[in-house]
């Protein structure tokens, strides 16, 4: 009994330092930023535009560093949770890249990554208690989601920045190996519904992300 108390606070202490680091620390990328042919240096409205989307871009990878957590934490089988450490450990790359792009656009980060963090860490515990193939269902239309979003990012951004659309375009290539990388592990369908609060919950984060 005592043993599992102390695991319980282990675990505890452990996804609050990996919280902490998320918000606060510089995200350390295991490959290099996807290289791009130098375009033309951004200036006014497509700069800030630029800097706007890569906020929501931003703040979509903390999200999902806390959804893959929280999914871990609650998953019962132990193949399970190794492959959702693992895939939180390769979006890292994605939140430094997305990082690196803001400070180069002279963006910041969105106020509301501790909003995101702590609700997505919320619902994927609550997503991995439910399941193997449910929790996998989750990855799969998340990692679908994720894909059609990042594409209409590439058609609102300025042609120009093309370091910004090459950062974008290996995400986009990333996710969807995600999203099959569930798929093969067992994802379950998830009910319609679930579908659409994704959504809308995506929605929510993107309006607020983009402003704040
Ligand atoms: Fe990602
Ligand atoms: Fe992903």
């Amino acid at each position: 009994m005592q043993t599992r108390s102390f695991n319980l606070i282990d675990l505890a202490l452990g996804e609050i330092d990996k919280a902490i680091k998320t918000l606060t620390a510089p995200a350390r990328s295991s490959r290099a930023v996807p290289a791009a042919a130098e375009g033309a240096a951004l200036q006014g409205a497509a700069r800030v535009e630029s800097a706007r989307l890569m906020r929501v871009n931003h703040a979509g990878e903390v999200a999902a560093q806390a959804l893959y957590r929280g999914q871990a934490l609650t998953a019962r089988q132990p193949e399970v949770a190794a492959a959702l450490r693992h895939a939180a450990a390769e979006e890292t790359d994605h939140l430094a890249w997305c990082e690196q792009r803001l400070r180069e656009l002279n963006g910041r980060t969105s106020i509301l990554n501790p909003v995101w963090y702590a609700g997505s860490f919320a619902i994927g515990a609550l997503v991995g208690a439910l399941g193997r193939g449910t929790s996998l269902g989750f990855v799969a239309e998340t990692e679908r989601q994720v894909e059609s979003h990042l594409r209409g990012h590439m058609d609102r951004m300025a042609v120009q920045d093309t370091r910004s659309r090459a950062i974008l375009e290996q995400m986009t290539h990333d996710e969807v190996q995600h999203g099959a990388q569930a798929a093969s592990l067992g994802a379950r369908p998830l009910p319609f519904p679930v579908g659409v609060a994704m959504r809308l919950t995506s929605r929510l984060m993107t309006y607020g992300s983009y402003w704040l």
